[in-house]
């Protein structure tokens, strides 16, 4: 018989959470519109009561998802609980998912709670929960270092006061794929009032086993796998939902377990989150990386070439890698550029519809083939910088191999139109000294710098990605231009937005 698994996606909160990954609310909604059209089973939204911002973005993907359900993560204390409701309550299908330590290590440490105390709290907890919403998923969290008769005992409490599901966390990526489908099985057979309660498996990958241990889990009875696209997470990361959807599919006949997610989606979401969050995949990343489909050596491409499956165990188009790529240019019109980004997975009003077409419009007139790697880039960077106060308006840049750079800048914010000079040790140092000099913004390092081409050629659009730090955090700034010394100064005036949105909505709600 056939297992049908549920993916849950944490990409936006525990993925999200990680350093470097943050995002902002128009970017969260994107991805949260990409997972839709995935198909995932249930998109974590965030942590609602971590921050104002975090409850907001939780509030709207709510608002606007209605194919998944949406879930926001809350401790098991009342004001947690109460948040990630107020957050979720109008989406379709709501579900609160609350969490509390059971492994020794982190009761006496972490928690400094007995074994009773935390048993009680469960109880208690699940059951508020379980008040206010239908759906209850509980997790205990660092599971895999819990007693496993503590464990059971701690589920029962959960199952008997309303979780609908069951969470086994393997939280510092600690276990190994027999021990934990051995683990699951015992908890399977011990829990009395296990039912049809889903028990789910969530994976980090400290040692590189966080999908062979998702994977070995299933044949164990887990029925829903918790992951992120791309495989983001605290430290090395939690299990790639592409990599475990994939092993599924492809291995249908050793796994026997199907579920609703539309493959042919993957290629263009795992591309949205990595350009979101300014990284590029690995080249040689399972199924999403720029060699997972490509053949080298000559004895390969002959393979390929006189029988495709001789070294391709699936296709790229199964992911959605078209290898035709389309491309438009100056001549294209809007209903070309429309029916583009509705292909691409893009679910966009006509208001930025507008915005972004002006933009192609423009980037026609510098690059010959605009190609759906353009547009995506175009897209991504519009999100980036939606909200921004301050707009580049005109900058001047004099540089040689003899002398400092200078950089004459001005800038408009409220409408009105700033203007400053600064020397650097070249013209990128002496732009960002620029708009130091003119913003305001709180304390705050440059951490990293990265540029590359998007597409091939001399006319290629080069997109610059900045790493900023400010109060402990790093915030992601993104730049696209054909210009290298124009992304520069965008991705720079970007992550420097970001700082001053973030600080803005800190100021607004007391948040620290
Ligand atoms: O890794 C973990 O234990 C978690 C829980 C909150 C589910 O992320
Ligand atoms: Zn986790």
């Amino acid at each position: 018989m056939e297992n049908t698994i549920r993916f849950f996606d944490t990409t936006l909160r525990d993925g999200e959470q990680s350093p470097g990954c943050s995002m902002n609310l128009s970017e969260k909604l994107e991805v949260a519109r990409h997972l839709e059209r995935l198909k995932v089973d249930v998109i974590e939204a965030g942590f609602a009561i971590s921050s104002p911002g975090d409850f907001e973005s939780v509030s709207r993907i709510a608002g606007e998802i209605k194919d998944c359900t949406v879930a926001s993560l809350a401790r098991t204390n009342e004001k947690d609980i109460d948040a990630a409701y107020d957050a979720i309550k109008h989406a379709v299908s709501p579900l609160i998912h609350t969490f509390i330590s059971t492994s020794p290590v982190h009761m006496y440490y972490k928690l400094k709670m007995t074994a009773d105390q935390v048993l009680e709290k469960t109880a208690a907890m699940v059951a508020y929960a379980a008040k206010k919403c239908p759906a209850i998923e509980f997790s205990a969290e660092d599971a895999t270092r819990s007693e496993p008769e503590f464990l059971v005992k701690v589920f029962e409490a959960a199952i008997a006061n309303g979780a609908t599901v069951i969470n086994v966390p393997d939280t510092v990526g600690y276990t190994t794929p027999e021990e934990y489908a051995a683990f699951i099985r015992y908890l399977k057979e011990n829990i009395k009032n296990i039912g049809n309660t889903v028990i789910s498996v969530h994976c980090h990958d400290d040692l590189g086993m966080a999908v062979a241990n998702s994977l070995a889990a299933i044949g164990a009875g887990a029925t829903q796998i918790e992951g992120t696209i791309n495989g983001l997470g605290e430290r090395a990361g939690n299990a790639a939902l592409e990599e475990v959807v994939m092993a599924l599919a492809t291995r249908k006949d050793y796994f026997k377990a199907s579920s609703r997610i539309d493959t042919t989606q993957i290629y263009r979401t795992s591309k949205l989150i990595y350009t979101i969050i300014g990284m590029p995949a690995p080249i040689n990343k399972s199924i999403v990386g720029a060699n997972a489909f490509a053949h080298e050596s000559g004895i390969h491409q002959h393979g390929v070439l006189a029988e495709r499956t001789t070294y391709e165990i699936m296709s790229p188009e199964s992911i959605g890698l078209s290898k035709n790529k389309l491309v438009l240019g100056k001549h294209s019109g809007r209903h070309a550029f429309i029916d583009r980004i509705t292909s691409l997975g893009y679910k966009l009003n006509d208001n930025d519809i507008n915005r972004y077409f002006d933009e192609f419009k423009k980037l026609c007139d510098k690059k010959k083939n605009v190609n759906d790697d353009d547009i995506a880039a175009i897209i991504t960077s519009e999100l980036s910088s939606q909200d921004s106060l301050y707009k580049l308006n005109r900058f001047d840049v004099f540089t040689s191999n003899a002398s400092r750079g200078t950089c004459v800048m001005s800038l408009e914010a409220d409408g009105k139109i700033l203007e400053d000079v600064a020397l650097g040790d070249g013209p990128i140092d002496a732009a960002f000294n620029v708009i130091d000099k003119l913003i305001d913004a709180p304390a705050h390092s440059l951490e990293g710098y990265a540029i590359h081409s998007v597409s091939e050629g001399k006319d290629a659009l080069g997109e610059v990605v900045v790493k900023i730090k400010a109060c402990d955090k790093i915030v992601t700034g993104r730049g696209l231009s054909t210009n290298i010394i124009e992304s520069s100064i965008l991705a720079y005036l970007n992550g420097v937005n970001k700082i001053l949105e973030r600080r803005d909505k800190s100021a607004e709600t007391g948040d620290v």
